[in-house]
């Protein structure tokens, strides 16, 4: 099989890891009507079951943080996939509210584990000119399971026991990726760390051109070799010397998080209700998950052409301008025409998710992939990925809540947002260094 074929190949069965994440946080929105009709779900279980997948995600990377360095970067795919496979099922059966809420806790354990160790697979994986747009391929899928879950509600919304369809509708991809990952080689770079050299030189030789893949086995050999009186434990991720790795993990899930991303993907049938009869409402919300996915593939053609600092601040810049917009049409609902009001609305909307998606969306995951030293990679991009959970968390929670005080009427949220995203260019210009085109080896070499 060619080289480029397999590297895609291994890039599509990672991907799927984040299909599920995208499709089992996004489902949420579209199965709440049928779940609040048949279980008469409390305002209090209502929103168990909606945190319960962030909250489950927040403890996958304490389980991945360990075991992605100690078991390597497929087996611990292999165990989240089988959770996947769990959860889905326990939810589409959940007798009642609890097990349903047990079944979203491991689905949510599941995308916690895939959210940190995915990214770092395929950047392990890629050849350095593509790590951009092979990571970028994870994203990607977040859109793409996003998308699918919005079609599945709509597809499944007036059919009896609906929440249960779509909660079936998630057993597939678990399934897939299951087998997918029973089929694609061992990162070189974990092998190489274990002392498995002849191992990671065949899969080098199957991915790589042989020049490249004695180049990449060479560097990654040299760099370990170097550090192997460095001794290294989780405790090094809080040192002097990886300061601007460890803020990199937390500064761009605070911007990506609380510039009110999923205030959007959770809540957005809501807020196009006040504008839109239901059925549009829903049809809008497709609409934000196809624009979605179409600007994450523009994204992905530029990061390694333009590199990620542009690509920020133009993102940074878009969302805050949009973000602007949309504050604005909320405070001045009653002396706006109500066309215009829309525009600024709809079009505010459309065009933040168009900014994020070549921006935040990849960058979150793409940095934490690629900027922390091979020895703590798995644990720190874990706790990159808590950091997202639990910022994750804190919006889905307050969104609702605030929209219920004058925040809401006036359009103050989308305010706060957007004062976030203004700040995020500070963390741009200073904490951000440009990774493109370097390999990981030269990434790893700026910290010594
Ligand atoms: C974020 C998710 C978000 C998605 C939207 C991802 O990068 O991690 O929280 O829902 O982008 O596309």
């Amino acid at each position: 099989m060619n080289k480029n074929t397999i590297i895609y190949f291994i890039a599509a069965v990672a991907a799927t890891g984040g299909l599920l994440f995208g499709f089992d946080t996004g489902v949420i929105n579209v199965a709440l009507p049928s779940l609040r009709e048949q279980l008469h779900l409390t305002p209090s279980q209502e929103s168990m079951v909606v945190g319960a997948v962030l909250f489950g995600a927040m403890f996958g990377p304490f389980i991945s943080g360990f075991l992605t360095d100690l078991l390597g970067r497929k087996k611990i795919n292999i165990i989240a996939s089988l959770v996947f496979v769990l959860g889905s099922i326990l939810a589409a059966i959940a007798p009642n509210t609890n097990s349903l809420i047990a079944g979203r806790l491991l689905l949510g354990l599941a995308i916690g584990i895939v959210a940190a160790t995915v990214p770092l697979y395929l950047a392990e994986l890629s050849p350095k000119e593509k790590r951009g747009r092979m990571v970028t391929f994870f994203q990607l899928a977040i859109t793409l399971g996003i998308l699918l879950s919005y079609v599945v509600g709509y597809i499944f919304g007036n059919a009896e026991n609906a929440w249960r369809l779509m909660f079936w509708a998630g057993f597939v991809p678990a399934i897939i990726l299951f087998v997918g990952m029973l089929l694609v080689p061992e990162s070189p770079r974990w092998l190489l760390s274990k002392g498995r050299d002849d191992e990671a030189k065949s899969v080098l030789n199957k991915l790589r051109e042989p020049k490249e893949a004695e180049d990449e086995y060479n560097e990654t050999k040299k760099l370990l070799e170097e550090e192997k009186n460095n001794k290294s434990s989780w405790k090094e991720l809080f040192s002097e010397r990886l300061r601007i790795p460890l803020f990199i993990g937390i500064g761009i899930f605070a911007i990506q998080q609380f510039s009110g991303i999923n205030a959007i993907i959770y809540y957005s049938t809501d807020i196009f209700k006040q504008l839109f009869s239901d059925s549009d409402a829903t049809i809008a919300t497709v609409g934000v998950g196809v624009v979605n996915t179409l600007a994450t593939i523009l994204g992905m053609r530029f990061l390694d052409k333009w590199g990620r600092k542009p690509l920020l601040y133009t993102g940074l810049i878009g969302t805050a301008v949009c973000l602007g917009t949309v504050g604005l049409a909320f405070y001045f609902q009653d002396i706006l025409p109500a066309g215009l009001r829309q525009i600024m609305l709809v079009g505010g909307i459309y065009s933040y998710i168009i900014f994020f998606a070549i921006s935040l969306g990849p960058l979150g995951w793409l940095l934490i992939s690629e900027v922390y030293p091979l020895k703590i990679r798995g644990f720190a991009s874990s706790m990159g990925s808590f950091n997202h959970w639990f910022f994750d968390l804190m919006v889905a929670i307050s969104f609702p809540l605030m929209r219920a005080t004058s925040l809401g009427e006036n359009g103050g949220i989308f305010g706060i947002y957007m004062l976030v995203v203004l700040l995020g260019l500070f963390f741009a210009k200073y904490v951000v260094f440009e990774t493109k085109g370097l390999s990981l080896e030269d990434i790893e070499k700026k910290y010594k």
